[in-house]
């Protein structure tokens, strides 16, 4: 584990420029885009760049830390990786890659139910403190069995995904009719025989497949099958019926990820939710959604004292994170940047990504004199 970062990468914009040269542009563009015209993930990333920080220089007391506690566990940075699917297909093994870096800077790792690495192996890679997000199985066979595997890897927290009613309308992935394995069109192939690292990684690790899903799917499925099974399989349309058998089986913290609205986070709460992440998918499932900020800012004065509330989506640099918790996040996350890191550092990435976020995090923390990650709502500016 590197304390330094690589100088060649100082920003993420450098990491993903990197990484669209080495991903085959179908895999890139359906880890970067959003959905329909690209308007939510505009408004995520640069609405949260309105909030304004004050410094407060002649309290200085010399100290900071970067340390966080949320749902009763402390980690090294107010930071974790958010649940991708398909994380294989962007970069061969990068489940496998964040989850090691995540355990070795102690911050979380959330395991997507739909992504290409299981439930167990992620637990063994992070010595049982991987979380694990849930697709809501229509199946109560399904969901009872997945949970139970959660449970029996020692999962500490449960994250129930709530935005995706429906399968997101990307239309850069309907044009290269992205599926797993990916679609051998003439397209396609030369996307891939013009990215050689990525193709001989592939090649090295396999085809990409869905490992926690294994035992209830049918192999081989195109973006159209694919959306029929999760309509099917994965029925995301939950209502409380759905959520209290969970809810009454699951024994560790539960969280609700991709709350919007203040409705739904009292109902989170009443339905025994330990925690939100308020979340959009990346902007990636609702154009016309607010931006996570303003999001945040709506639910935590009402809230933020009676549920733990987190947020992802839109963050890109250690200001960022720390204009979330400036807002009232009790955590972040973040998608994206970790698979740009993939993509640009291979194995590397990781923990590339995460120092350099760290050490951005850092700086403002020092730039601010603020000695506490919970004291930084002090230098939110609010006029
Ligand atoms: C390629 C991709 C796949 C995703 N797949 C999942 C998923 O399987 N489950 C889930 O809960 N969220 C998924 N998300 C949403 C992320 O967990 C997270 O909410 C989002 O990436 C945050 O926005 P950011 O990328 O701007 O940081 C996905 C996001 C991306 C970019």
């Amino acid at each position: 584990m590197a304390n330094k970062i690589n100088s060649k990468y100082p920003s993420l914009e450098d990491l993903r420029n990197k990484a669209q040269r080495r991903i085959p542009k179908f895999a890139f563009e359906y880890l970067d885009g959003g959905c329909n015209e690209d308007v939510n993930i505009i408004r995520n990333t640069s609405e949260i760049r309105d909030v304004k920080l004050e410094p407060r220089y002649l309290r200085n007391k010399g100290i900071s830390s970067t340390k966080t506690k949320v749902l009763g566990m402390e980690f090294d940075a107010p930071f974790g990786i958010a649940p991708v699917g398909l994380q294989g297909l962007m970069w061969p093994n990068s489940p496998e890659i964040l989850a090691k870096a995540a355990y070795q800077h102690n911050i979380p790792f959330i395991l997507s139910t739909v992504t290409t690495m299981n439930i167990e192996r992620a637990s063994e890679l992070t010595n049982g403190n991987a979380w694990f997000q849930l697709y809501n199985p229509a199946e109560d066979a399904i969901r009872n069995d997945i949970i139970d595997r959660a449970a029996a890897a020692q999962c500490p927290v449960l994250v129930l995904l709530c935005d995706v009613p429906t399968f997101g309308y990307r239309p850069r992935d309907i044009r290269n009719g992205l599926a797993l394995p990916p679609k051998m069109s003439i397209a396609n192939i030369l996307q891939i025989l013009g990215k050689p690292t990525w193709a001989l990684n592939t090649l090295k690790h396999g085809q990409p497949t869905f490992e926690t899903l294994k035992p209830y799917t049918p192999e081989g499925l195109n973006l159209k099958q694919l959306g029929q099974f999760m309509d099917k399989t994965f029925s995301g349309r939950l209502n409380e019926e759905r959520i209290k058998p969970i809810r009454d089986r699951w024994k560790g913290k539960l969280v609700l990820k991709g709350v919007a609205s203040t409705q739904d986070t009292e109902d989170a709460i009443r339905l025994g939710f330990d925690g939100i992440i308020v979340s959009n998918h990346g902007g990636r499932q609702l154009d016309a959604a607010e931006s996570t900020i303003n999001s945040l800012t709506e639910i935590t004065p009402k809230y933020g004292d009676k549920i733990e509330v987190m947020m992802d989506s839109g963050l890109r640099s250690g200001p960022d994170i720390a204009r979330a918790m400036a807002s009232g996040a009790k955590f972040t996350f973040m998608g994206r940047s970790f698979l740009y890191g993939c993509g640009a550092l291979g194995n590397q990435g990781g923990d590339h990504t995460i120092t350099m976020l760290k050490t951005q995090f850092k700086q403002v923390m020092d730039q601010l004199c603020c000695e506490r990650v919970e004291d930084l709502p002090k230098h939110l500016i609010t006029n």
